[in-house]
């Protein structure tokens, strides 16, 4: 049974109205949304890895200049994010030990690796297509700062996708090799993109609660078919095939019928067994213990100038 106080936000949140950070709220709700606004900073900060890794490797340097700016916005999309949870009174430092000790994920997508450049493409119109399918609806989240961060990385997402594709269309139309690479990448990431949006809903932990707090909007597998029937379309125009031999369209529903990602392999890669688990922690790791120098100067110089406006 809800307290009264209870009653009240829940009648706030199913007004629509926006949840801000001074104002009372379950605490519940506040520790789900520093959960899942952390493990989307974290996906944001993990996900520049496996991107980062062919920004040397580009084939042109106006590929390069293209997938630099695509990194540098997700680590700003994950700046943004940390901030959102910072007003939950959670700090950055914590969340990223959290991260390191394992408490706390990332989307489990980074956890496969990027073997050709084909795979750059892949990541754009595959992986950042289906973190818009999953971040469009959460512009319209009941806490504050997290839907306004949304609004704004959304903004930025489409340029992301548009890259992708662009890279795979080259591709799939030019040599016989470059579209091998194309649909090998296909392959390789079309049922990792799918465990994008989470488990079935009869295993989802969190998704009533979350939908009755307006923490998610859709259940995942509404949102997984949304993005499996506005992609397949795009695969047939690239003249790939989906790696899926039982897809079809199904006439009643007018959405695809698709075979479900090996929820097996999903658990175990939650678990830490996937390709590049260690790789990730420890390049995570790396970056923390050698940027501390860079956080330790800053904070005394702000120690600094904060002394000397006080003399
Ligand atoms: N990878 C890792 N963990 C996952 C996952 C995935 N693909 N899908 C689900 N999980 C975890 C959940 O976090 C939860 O574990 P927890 O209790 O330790 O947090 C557990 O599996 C059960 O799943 P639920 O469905 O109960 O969890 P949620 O209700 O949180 O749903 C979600 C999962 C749909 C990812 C939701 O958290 C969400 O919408 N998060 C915000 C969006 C986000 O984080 N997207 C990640 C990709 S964004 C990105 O990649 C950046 C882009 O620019 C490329």
């Amino acid at each position: 049974e809800m307290d009264p106080q209870e009653r009240a936000f829940q009648e706030r949140i199913d007004a629509g109205e926006k949840i801000e950070p001074k104002e009372w709220m379950p605490d519940g709700y506040r520790k789900n949304l520093i959960r899942q606004i952390g493990q989307h900073a974290h996906s944001e900060i993990v996900g520049q890895l496996p991107e980062g890794n062919w920004i040397t490797r580009a084939p042109t340097l106006e590929r390069k200049a293209i997938l630099l700016a695509k990194v540098q916005d997700e680590a700003g999309h994950g700046l943004y994010l940390y901030c959102a949870a910072e007003t939950l009174g959670v700090s950055r430092d914590e969340l990223f030990e959290m991260l390191h000790e394992g408490k706390m994920k990332y989307s489990s997508i980074f956890n496969y690796p990027t073997l050709t450049w084909a795979d750059m493409g892949a990541v754009g119109w595959l992986v950042d297509g289906a973190a818009i399918m999953n971040q469009v609806p959460l512009q319209r989240t009941s806490y504050g700062p997290y839907a306004r961060a949304m609004i704004r990385i959304c903004k930025e997402e489409s340029f992301h996708q548009r890259q992708g594709f662009d890279i795979m269309m080259k591709m799939a139309n030019g040599t016989a090799a470059q579209k091998r690479m194309a649909q090998d990448a296909l392959d390789r990431f079309w049922y990792p993109a799918l465990m994008m949006f989470g488990p079935s809903d009869k295993d989802s932990v969190h998704s009533a609660q979350s939908m009755a707090w307006k923490i998610k909007m859709n259940t995942n597998d509404e949102l997984r078919q949304k993005f499996v029937d506005q992609t397949v379309p795009q695969a047939e125009y690239l003249g790939l095939t989906v790696p899926d031999n039982d897809l079809k369209k199904n006439e009643e529903t007018g959405h695809y019928d698709f075979t479900q990602p090996d929820w097996a392999e999903f658990f175990d890669v939650l678990k830490g067994n996937g390709p590049c688990n260690a790789d990730r922690m420890a390049a995570r790791k790396e970056a923390w213990d050698g940027g501390a120098w860079v956080r330790e100067a800053m904070a005394a110089h702000a120690a600094k100038k904060k002394a000397a406006k006080l003399a």
